[in-house]
């Protein structure tokens, strides 16, 4: 029997709700088809958003969505995509498809969409094609109060008010899609760009975030906080990492459904590099930065398959099965558990893009099994995290791919409640597990899990084969629990201490 060790007295960190943030990006059927319909569509929506997809998404509470790209957003002008429709420019998405961009998605459309779901603004900026006077005046338009040109151009467009940005992204990419720049050329840049970005609200000040790190490259993590640096000011709050899990290699990726389950570990193990990256890019910051006022920001992060069959590639769809939920599930508990430096994280890709959370064909719309893990976890948006320990073994069927069997993290949130999630990894073993409370009493536990066969997915003809249940089997004697994690699966207990 595997022991889990709570200590509910001391309390590791604040758990940002941005830890569960999205991303969506003019990429594929992201947003057109996914999120915006228009509003003459005969797909139920409110402003152009689809009601399905708003729905399902403020059930998960969607903290922060990040937007316009990705890559798309160091081609993106924004100018191009206010007005009155008709007259936006059409032009070819280059990067994505190479399918007509008519520009009916812009500024006013993404800030209604995050009006809906209820969510923080992260805007991308353009550095890689784009003008120090166009990113400024887009800041102005969308956040200056006042009279000046750009917000009597947002008011000439309709919207008086001004909004608030919450997050504002200095380039995406930057090394490569980006304008493939070396660290200490973008590090200066950075330093140009940012220093436009002005705070118009005062009370509301935006938080710029640097673009970082590709996976492992520490090279650039150093060079960009080094040229940054200036008297210890780094003119920035946050500092990217982009991180996807790629089962194989990335000319031949694997696929999202026909997988065998060597490559499901494999999978799995190359999801767990995330905490190697999160150390090692974390210590390089640690040195520029000790009191960790800069936040690890990872803003794309997710599983990347080869394309479904039969759909365009660079359009990025791809199914989502068990295994995706497990991936969510172990990304998540780590980045509670290294929230002093990790402060905000956005899953690659909200709709219908990588390992999206939902999947659209018309009117039809499903919940992946990723969405019920975000469901699951969502108790932990603005909790304290608890410190926690699990006794693990090592599971899978390659000496180089073992995983420890289960993965976890354990918050308190604001009513006092527990929230313990646990991801049980291996495929074929169910795990008891008792779990003690140190110097507590347990009063009551209740909890839901996902889990089914590693390839279980929903599809539109059967939204429902993957789907979160009751869990109840749960034994409680004084200051412990004990219970069984079954095989792969996801699991979520809150526990009320006596
Ligand atoms: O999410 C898909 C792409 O992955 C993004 O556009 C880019 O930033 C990354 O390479």
């Amino acid at each position: 029997m595997a022991k889990l060790y709570v200590n509910p007295k001391v309390k590791k960190g604040h758990l940002n709700p941005e830890l569960q943030g999205h991303f969506s990006e003019h990429l594929g059927r992201c947003i057109y088809e996914g999120i915006y319909v228009g509003e003459n569509s005969d797909i139920p929506n409110v402003n152009g958003m689809r009601t399905d997809v708003v729905e399902a998404l403020k059930e998960i509470h969607v903290p922060v969505l990040r937007w316009p790209g990705g890559c798309f957003a160091d081609e993106y002008h924004w100018k191009d995509g206010i007005g009155p429709k008709e007259g936006r420019k059409k032009m070819i998405n280059t990067h994505w498809g190479g399918v007509v961009e008519d520009n009916s998605f812009g500024t006013h459309e993404f800030m209604e969409l995050c009006r809906q779901v209820g969510c923080k603004t992260y805007i991308n900026g353009n550095v890689g094609s784009g003008t120090v006077q166009e990113m400024s005046e887009w800041v102005e338009y969308m956040t200056f109060e006042g009279v000046s040109p750009m917000a009597d151009l947002r008011k000439k467009n309709g919207h008086e008010e001004a909004w608030t940005v919450d997050y504002f992204g200095v380039g995406n990419e930057n090394w490569g899609c980006g304008g493939n720049m070396r660290p200490e050329y973008y590090g200066d840049l950075y330093r140009r760009y940012q220093t436009y970005i002005r705070n118009y609200d005062r009370e509301k000040p935006v938080y710029k975030i640097a673009c970082g790190a590709n996976a492992g490259d520490y090279h650039w993590t150093d060079k960009v906080l080094e040229t940054t640096f200036d008297h210890g000011r780094g003119f920035m709050n946050g500092l990217s990492l982009h991180y996807y899990t790629v089962p194989g290699d990335w000319g031949k990726k694997g696929s999202a459904l026909e997988f065998d389950e060597k490559e499901y570990y494999r999978t799995l193990k190359a999801t767990l590099k995330m905490e190697e990256l999160i150390k090692r890019h974390g210590a390089i910051m640690d040195q520029y930065d000790p009191e960790k006022k800069i936040g690890m920001v990872i803003d794309e992060w997710g599983t990347w398959y080869d394309v479904e069959p039969g759909t365009n590639p660079g359009f990025l769809y791809q199914q989502n099965t068990m295994r995706d939920a497990l991936v969510a599930g172990i990304n998540l508990n780590l980045f509670n558990k290294n929230c002093d430096r990790v402060k905000m994280a956005n899953i690659a890709q909200m709709v219908n893009v990588l390992q999206s959370v939902l999947l659209t064909d018309g009117k039809r719309m499903v919940k992946t099994p990723t969405w019920y893990a975000f469901h699951m976890y969502q108790v932990h948006q603005d909790a304290e995290l608890v410190e926690s320990f699990v006794e693990t073994r090592e599971v899978g069927q390659e000496e180089e791919n073992k995983v420890p069997n289960l993965t976890e993290s354990v918050s308190q949130s604001q009513d006092g409640k527990l929230h313990l999630t646990l991801t049980n990894l291996s495929l074929d073993e169910a795990e008891d597990i008792e779990s003690i409370f140190a110097d507590s009493q347990v009063k009551a536990v209740k909890g839901t899990v996902l889990t089914g066969k590693m390839q279980a997915h929903n599809t539109f003809d059967e939204p429902d084969q993957v789907h979160e249940e009751a869990f109840s089997a749960i034994t409680v004697k004084e200051d412990r629990i004990s219970f069984t994690i079954p095989a792969c699966s996801v699991l979520h207990l809150e526990v009320e201490l006596a």
